[in-house]
């Protein structure tokens, strides 16, 4: 396969500008490329607020830190991906969008690049039909922010090649980050569990049984807490099996089981509260509140990983 040295990003939002910061970090060149000019600007403050914090939690120097966002381009021009030996698109969630940038990029990208997309759910089959030469294509699918968070989805679908799928897993690993393979399911894994949790938030929260922060405590100062080192199979196996078959019982039929967005979601969405970054979601991030709330999820996230993981 094509050695990778230069990586094309897709999309310069919430994912792409951490994403960008997560292969400069090992030496890529990185061109992050949006159609629009404007989130291209918003990319490069975020990247330098990104990186600040990153410099004062001790994972790089300052020195580190800048050869870092020198060797990140930005680019309103696709054409300008025509250099590079590997794309990770994170642009809309939208399959005809997606579609349409496929068909464009691979009429500029060389016929052998590895090009993957960072999809949170749609089917790797049906991205592909857009793709040329689909077997060097495949779901690679981070979490945000990319730039802190280990876990890796690799996602096959039916055209993908074992050897291209081995190539994105050996690039995870020099990116430093635990990659997992899956099934092109619908939304995999890591988002049928968080859509899962979701859903019974918005539910506990629509019941009345407690507020938005209540159920953020909840998960803060017990099950995230547990869920940091223990999955929920090992979680089960030190509380007791029968003592979880008991509890799914009686709660399983009480479960919500929404087969659409509703309640609180659906409200934030339908007055444009899209969350940090548009200003307001759930809660209020005027007046700076955004970039600090961007400051401490990386502080909290590199003390965690440091805890977790240092000695690995
Ligand atoms: N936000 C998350 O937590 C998260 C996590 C994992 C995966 N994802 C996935 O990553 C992708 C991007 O999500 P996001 O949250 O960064 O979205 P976002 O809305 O924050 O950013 C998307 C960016 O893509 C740009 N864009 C849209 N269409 C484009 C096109 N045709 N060509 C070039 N640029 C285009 C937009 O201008 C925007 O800057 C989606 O597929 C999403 O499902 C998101």
């Amino acid at each position: 396969m094509r050695a990778i040295s230069r990586v094309a990003i897709a999309g310069a939002g919430t994912m792409g500008y951490s994403l960008a910061q997560a292969f400069a970090r090992f030496g890529y060149d990185v061109t992050l490329y949006d159609l629009f000019p404007a989130a291209l600007e918003k990319a490069k403050g975020l990247i330098a607020l990104n990186q600040s914090t990153e410099v004062e939690s001790g994972k790089l120097t300052a020195e580190e830190s800048a050869a870092l966002q020198q060797r990140i381009t930005f680019t309103a021009e696709i054409n300008d991906l025509k250099a590079c030996d590997f794309l990770l698109e994170a642009i809309l969630e939208k399959l005809e969008v997606k579609h349409n940038f496929y068909r464009q990029v691979c009429e500029i990208m060389a016929p052998d690049a590895i090009l993957c997309s960072n999809t949170s759910g749609l089917s790797i089959t049906a991205i592909a039909e857009a793709v040329s030469n689909p077997e060097r294509f495949a779901g690679m699918h981070w979490i945000n922010p990319p730039h802190i968070i280990p876990l890796v989805e690799i996602i096959k679908g039916e055209k993908t090649a074992d050897e291209t799928a081995e190539a994105v897993r050996e690039l995870c690993l020099k990116l430093k980050k635990k990659p997992v393979v899956v099934k092109d399911a619908p939304s995999f894994v890591l988002n049928r569990i968080q859509q899962a949790i979701l859903r019974e938030a918005l539910y506990i929260v629509d019941e009345g049984i407690a507020s938005p922060e209540a159920v953020d405590d909840v998960m803060k100062y017990a099950l995230g807490f547990r869920y940091a080192a223990f999955g929920p199979f090992e979680t089960c196996d030190l509380g007791g099996l029968d003592i979880h078959c008991n509890i799914s019982h009686y709660t399983f039929p009480d479960l919500c089981d929404a087969k659409a967005p509703f309640g609180l979601l659906k409200e934030c969405v339908d007055n444009g509260k899209l969350g940090v970054k548009s200003g307001a979601g759930f809660y209020d991030y005027s007046d700076g509140k955004d970039e600090e709330i961007i400051r401490r999820r990386d502080t909290m996230f590199n003390k965690l990983a440091k805890c977790l993981f240092e000695e690995e």
